[in-house]
């Protein structure tokens, strides 16, 4: 091990051999966390090119489990977002794009943030279970085109070790390090092709386009490295996506964008990924096409439905997508008045996450409750215009103790007396 960190420590390119027996000997205990870390921080300054990243990503594929997903008629495709705040493009895009003919078989997760993962917002729908057999899963994909379930626990476990290392030793935001993390978790779920959605600005983990660029190429070679068709493109997290942060919130508004009623923003993200995931899926020749049957099966309704047939196979109340009255919803609704009037400017996506936390939408940590029916509904966007007193936001709470939400909120939400221009949701694409 000595050998192989001085090779990157000296900026040489190393083996799969070596980069194979980092990752077993960490796995297995043999390496020490102090060599290992030596190691992390050699690649945090020596960087790894994109056949290091991908003998790395598929080192950590192999020290677990490997979803078999080839029992599924099709070509698999999948998606994954680098995280944001308010984001609910996944339950919208499932049946969006199992509706046109792509098998959507999705593993998600219950992560830490500011509202819960898709798991949890799944379940702010009376019964709704995660748990399926890997040939219950098969089948309802091959049944419905469509189903959602929970990490299997022994999916790469060298990712989940060297993450707790990075977190302590200041090597979490390596471009070859984060990229290989996000490609060993979806490699070994078993999709055929990927299409990942990068984020950049405020509320996203990388706040630049340049570096939001860099980890798109990353994940990108990887992929192409172990024949993964992948893709990726860069979209706007400097404000919050569609109006909701919170779990039954976004569930919500998914149901609306899902009827052709959702936020513009949040749709146009769900009609540009979706697009590519149907191209991926070889349901579309072109993402014009694509984008043609999108819009049909949001305008026939046959994606909702698709999404009620989803929650009824897995033991939820289908009846949902008809009157999300039944969803839980919070004992107190509190305006948040705009202290002036004038055009919105800025809305720090993370500061306002952070205010959505603190009313229980969301995890500091892996053990902590989440409150589903809780959360924050903006009424504007960047660019609006607003009157002083009028609602910038209202507050779904439990508790009328919601004091630091409401400045939070008025504090990182910059009011200006000139007009503002919106920013561009979508970026570049990757391929
Ligand atoms: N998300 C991941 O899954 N891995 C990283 O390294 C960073 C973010
Ligand atoms: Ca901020």
């Amino acid at each position: 091990m000595v050998d192989v960190i001085e090779k990157k420590r000296n900026g040489e390119k190393l083996t799969n051999e070596e980069i194979t027996f980092f990752v077993n000997g960490y796995t297995d205990g043999s390496i020490p966390d102090y060599q290992a870390s030596a190691f992390l921080m050699a690649i945090y300054f020596q960087g790894m090119d994109a056949e290091e990243q991908a003998s790395l990503t598929m080192a950590m594929v192999e020290t677990g489990d490997q979803i078999d997903l080839s029992s599924i008629k099709g070509i698999k495709v999948d998606k994954h977002s680098t995280g944001g705040v308010g984001d609910t493009t996944t339950l919208i895009l499932a049946p969006l794009v199992a509706a046109c003919g792509v098998p959507v078989a999705k593993m998600s997760g219950r992560g830490l943030g500011h509202t819960g993962g898709t798991l949890d917002k799944l379940e702010a729908i009376d019964g709704f279970h995660i748990e399926l057999s890997e040939a219950q899963f098969v089948k309802q994909v091959n049944d419905l085109k469509l189903a959602v379930i929970g990490q299997s626990g022994n999916l790469t476990p060298a990712d989940k070790n060297l993450y707790a290392l990075r977190d302590v030793t200041a090597t979490v935001d390596s471009i070859p390090l984060i990229a290989s993390s996000i490609m060993s978790k979806k490699i070994a779920a078993g999709a055929d092709a990927i299409v990942l959605d990068v984020k950049t600005g405020d509320g996203a983990f990388m706040k630049t386009v340049e570096e939001a660029r860099a980890l798109a190429e990353s994940m990108v070679a990887i992929g192409k490295q172990v024949g993964r068709n992948t893709m990726a493109i860069i979209s706007d997290m400097s404000q919050p996506l569609g109006y909701t942060i919170g779990n039954a919130l976004e569930v919500k508004e998914a149901i609306e964008t899902l009827k052709g009623q959702g936020p513009s923003d949040l749709t146009e993200l769900c009609l540009v990924l979706g697009s590519k995931m149907i191209v991926a899926g070889g349901k579309a020749n072109s993402l014009e096409e694509a984008r043609t049957m999108l819009e049909s099966v949001i305008a026939d309704g046959s994606a909702l439905e698709l999404f009620g047939k989803l929650i009824e196979a897995q033991g939820g109340n289908g009846k949902i997508i008809q009157d999300t009255s039944l969803l839980p919803t919070a004992t107190y609704q509190i305006e948040v008045p705009a202290p002036t009037s004038g055009y919105i400017a800025k809305m720090e996506a993370d500061d306002i996450g952070v205010a959505a936390m603190l009313l229980g939408a969301g995890r500091a940590t892996k053990d902590d409750e989440i409150d589903l029916a809780v959360g924050i509904v903006l009424t504007k966007k960047i660019g609006d215009t607003i009157q002083q007193g009028e609602p910038l936001a209202i507050i779904h709470s439990n508790t009328q103790d919601v004091e630091r939400s409401i400045s939070l909120i008025q504090k990182h939400i910059t009011i200006s007396n000139d007009p503002v221009s919106s920013p561009q949701l979508i970026g570049e694409m990757i391929t």
